[in-house]
């Protein structure tokens, strides 16, 4: 089958960390012929959509000591050219965030493709849709207090009820932006006007969870069920346990809490058609479902002894036949 991936510059994508080169390599390793494109190389033309593809090869990486070693280069990329997207089988939409205008629009050609015919990941519309911190308030059982507003009185009267509260941009990703707000911080004030832009912009702000300093627990979702996790734990000096502000990762089981958590959200990402999604929790609660380029394959695979890759592949490959 042919496997596109509208990613990033490969030579930009770390290939012992990120998802999308683990499930590329799964691919190739089960036969399937691997394309590349970025968002900027789709067209529309004759009410198809076309990209420039070209066809690439990975070089697996391999168990070093406690991390993946990658080969440098660890990617050989083929002649390509213009080709009708609809000639692939699968394409995996994993451009990093921010979603900007761009990436909607670039979802938007990608839903001129037939469902039955090209299975896109995920669902174009629910790329548009979803956003990765506003779409856990569609589930108030499973996530901890939570406001968003642009309004400084509201935020003021929520952080002194909470007594602590973390504030999220809307369009981050990977800590950025993210504050710890207390009521006797002498900078409260102005962290809200930035933050907001004078109260032009949204944000999240939510109940500080402390059991945050033991962890924060990436799920992997596959057609709705968990196919695993990992810990992301912060550093002591840093309240934040995102990979990306040097959390130390670590093995962790899916609990039961984990799987009540996965089975509230479940029927929503099925209709959703976001068959590929990280959730993130902390102590019990959902923070953030992930949705656009979900992290944390290399890392449960290398701590729990599995391939998401394979699994994910081999799904796709039952789907489409199905
Ligand atoms: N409610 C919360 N209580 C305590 N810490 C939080 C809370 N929400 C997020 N955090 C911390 O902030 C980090 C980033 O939050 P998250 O909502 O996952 O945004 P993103 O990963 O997109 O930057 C988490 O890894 C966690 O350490
Ligand atoms: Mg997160």
């Amino acid at each position: 089958m042919n496997f596109a991936f509208i990613l990033d510059p490969l030579a930009k994508l770390d290939a012992g960390h990120d998802s999308s080169v683990a499930i590329m390599e799964a691919a190739q390793q089960a036969g399937h012929q691997l394309w590349v494109t970025q968002v900027e190389q789709l067209s529309a033309r004759d009410g198809q959509v076309w990209a420039q593809l070209q066809p690439v090869t990975v070089i697996p990486v391999t168990l070093g000591d406690g991390h993946w070693l990658a080969a440098d280069p660890w990617y050989e990329v083929g002649t390509g050219g213009w080709q009708s997207l609809a000639a692939m089988d699968v394409v995996f939409m994993r451009k990093d965030p921010p979603v900007t205008i761009n990436y909607i629009y670039a979802t938007q050609l990608l839903d001129l493709l037939t469902p039955t015919k090209t299975l896109v990941i995920n669902h174009p519309r629910s790329l548009q849709a979803a956003n990765e911190k506003l779409y856990a308030l569609n589930f108030p059982s499973v996530i901890p207090q939570t406001i968003v507003t642009q309004d400084k009185t509201t935020i003021l009267e929520f952080v002194e009820a909470q007594g602590a509260a973390v504030l999220k941009p809307l369009d981050g990703k990977g800590g950025e932006g993210i504050l710890f707000l207390e009521p006797g911080d002498r900078n409260l004030n102005s962290l809200l006007e930035i933050s907001t832009h004078w109260g032009n912009e949204w944000v999240m702000v939510q109940q500080y969870l402390p059991a945050a300093k033991d962890g924060d627990k990436r799920i992997i979702l596959l057609d709705g069920e968990p196919i695993g996790a990992v810990n992301r734990i912060p550093t002591g000096r840093e309240f934040r346990g995102n990979m990306a502000v040097g959390g130390r990762v670590a093995a962790v089981p899916i609990t039961d809490r984990d799987r009540e958590i996965c089975a509230t959200v479940a029927p929503r990402l099925r209709a959703d058609r976001l068959y590929f999604v990280g959730l993130d929790v902390i102590g019990g609660y959902l923070t953030e479902v992930n949705v656009t380029s979900p992290t944390g394959i290399r890392e449960i695979d290398r701590l729990s002894q599995v391939s998401l890759g394979e699994q994910i592949v081999a799904w796709v490959a039952a789907k489409l036949k199905g």
